[in-house]
């Protein structure tokens, strides 16, 4: 996989400023830590009825999972068994459908999408690696579903309670589209 290049680093280090990192992804702080704001302070004592405030250092591993859960059930994409066992038939590459199948992907703040796709040709790890590769979760994450071209009008049963749009934090919005 080519990933983990250089020195042991930290674990923010990883995710924001190694050469990999910068490459595939452009997370900022809030994109894992959801209580930002430095004027909110924690109340003091503890008020166990104000469940809206987030803690700054508080994450959500939902986040984490998105990049680190397991590969998807193999079964839905129509392989024999997980990539583990089945690459070799699909010649090590995850385009062999991708090309052709969820098309719309990876366009949201914290990821370069066509710095994936580049890096990605003739090198499924770049793909398994975020799908799969780095798990350290035994579960997957349910990504949003986004319509691609060509998709098939009738949807899936596993895929009917799945949004059709990433979370709204996460979208790209015009004006930062601009900058
Ligand atoms: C990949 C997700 C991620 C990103 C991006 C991220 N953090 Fe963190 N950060 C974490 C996690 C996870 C912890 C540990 C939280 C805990 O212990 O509850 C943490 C802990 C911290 C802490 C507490 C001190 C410590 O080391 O335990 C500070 C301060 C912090 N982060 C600041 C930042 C700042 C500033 C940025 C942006 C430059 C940032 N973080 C970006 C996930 C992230
Ligand atoms: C957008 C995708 C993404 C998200 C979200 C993400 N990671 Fe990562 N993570 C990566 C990538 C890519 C690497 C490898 C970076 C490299 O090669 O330098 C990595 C590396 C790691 C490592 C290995 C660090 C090392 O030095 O060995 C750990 C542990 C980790 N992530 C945990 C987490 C946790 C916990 C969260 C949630 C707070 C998180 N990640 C969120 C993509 C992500
Ligand atoms: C045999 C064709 C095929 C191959 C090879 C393949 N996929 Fe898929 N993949 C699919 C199909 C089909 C779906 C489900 C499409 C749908 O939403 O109806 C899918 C769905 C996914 C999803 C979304 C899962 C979800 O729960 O929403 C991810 C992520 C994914 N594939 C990643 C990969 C990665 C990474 C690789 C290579 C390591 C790969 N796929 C190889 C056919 C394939
Ligand atoms: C740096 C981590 C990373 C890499 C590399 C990566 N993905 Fe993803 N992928 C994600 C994240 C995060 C999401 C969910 C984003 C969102 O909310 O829309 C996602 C979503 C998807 C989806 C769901 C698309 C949909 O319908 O919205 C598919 C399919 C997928 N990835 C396949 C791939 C393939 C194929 C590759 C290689 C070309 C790849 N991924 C490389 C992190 C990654």
């Amino acid at each position: 996989m080519n990933t983990y290049e250089g020195p042991q680093e930290t674990f923010h280090r990883r995710h924001l400023v190694t050469p990999y990192a910068k490459k595939v992804m452009k997370m900022k702080c809030n994109t894992c830590h959801q209580g930002e704001n430095p004027r909110e302070e924690a109340p003091i004592p503890p008020d166990q009825k104000n469940t809206d405030f987030t803690l700054r250092k508080q994450v959500n591993p939902e986040t984490c999972l998105m990049c680190h859960g397991s590969f998807p059930d193999y079964k839905r994409m129509g392989l024999p068994s997980h990539w583990n066992e089945s690459r070799d038939m699909f010649q090590d590459n995850c385009l062999v459908c991708h090309a052709g199948i969820r098309t719309n992907r990876h366009k949201v703040n914290f990821l370069n999408p066509e710095a994936i796709e580049a890096a990605a040709q003739g090198n499924a790890d770049v793909c398994f690696g975020c799908h799969g590769g780095r798990q350290w979760y035994r579960i997957s994450y349910p990504y949003p579903r986004h319509p691609w071209p060509g998709m098939a009008k009738e949807v899936p049963d596993w895929a009917k309670d799945r949004p059709t749009e990433s979370p709204e934090r996460f979208r790209i919005h015009e004006q930062e589209a601009k900058k």
